[in-house]
């Protein structure tokens, strides 16, 4: 079974617009030619409109990283899937565990926001993983099983072949402790085996947490992992494009 590789790089709350725009000018030549995989890039809402236009034209998608389940309404602050299609995006980070941390969000918000995002023609980039309190209780294939299962219950085949997951261990992210290659595939296959969907096989699992440019190639090496999402280390073109082309 092969799956395309997908790398997605999470901005979270840096850059401006024209750092925006600087860095699509200096990463565009660099992945011109990467046929190999699929490229992500996920800055935040203001800057959106500058990354689309910065990457029309080139093999580099834009998402979001985070969106509202409401088509519209009354909702101070948010932001609905269509008004993220209608700038350009194509995918939206939903469940980062920074959002489950600080902003409430639970298996039962990423569903619904899941869905939202497909309704919309979104494709959802659906995070899962575990604290370092849940691993040294055991409790690591648990939560993780109660993450696939509880964000994407009830999805049908078709909208199920669409989502990608995002294999993110709260106690890798920004802490420059990766989870090593074994752990991660672990991990993945957990998360696979999982959903009882006739699609499992062809779902990509991406891996994140402090992947850097010299430690993507063993991540890469297991089968079991199918791309990358990136946080700190894909600030920067020339490292974010040395990880899409690793
Ligand atoms: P990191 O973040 O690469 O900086 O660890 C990953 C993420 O949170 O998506």
């Amino acid at each position: 079974m092969s799956r395309k590789p997908v790398m997605a790089g999470n901005w979270k709350m840096y850059k401006t617009a024209a750092e925006t725009t600087s860095f699509f000018e200096k990463f565009r030549p660099l992945v011109e030619r990467s046929e190999h995989c699929e490229i992500v890039i996920c800055p935040p809402f203001p800057n959106l409109p500058a990354a689309a236009a910065a990457a029309k034209d080139t093999r580099v998608a834009v998402g979001a990283q985070n969106m509202f389940w409401a088509k519209e309404g009354a909702f101070t602050g948010e932001v609905s899937a269509s008004m993220l299609k209608s700038i350009g995006c194509s995918h939206v980070i939903i469940g980062h565990s920074e959002r489950r941390q600080y902003f409430g969000e639970t298996n039962e918000t990423v569903l619904k926001k899941t869905l939202a995002a497909l309704d919309a023609g979104l494709t959802p980039i659906v995070c899962v993983g575990e604290t370092l309190e849940d691993r040294e209780a055991g409790q690591t294939e648990s939560v993780l099983i109660d993450h696939c299962q509880g964000g994407t219950s009830g999805l049908s085949a078709e909208q199920f072949s669409k989502i990608l997951i995002a294999y993110e261990p709260v106690w890798a992210i920004g802490t420059g402790k990766t989870a090593t290659p074994e752990i991660a595939a672990d991990a993945h296959r957990v998360i696979r085996g999982a959903f009882s969907q006739p699609a499992a096989n062809s779902l990509r699992i991406l891996y994140g947490g402090s992947v850097k440019p010299d430690n993507i190639k063993g991540l890469m090496a297991q089968p079991e992992i199918d791309g990358a999402l990136v946080g700190g280390a894909s600030l920067d073109p020339i490292s974010f494009a040395s990880i899409v082309n690793f």
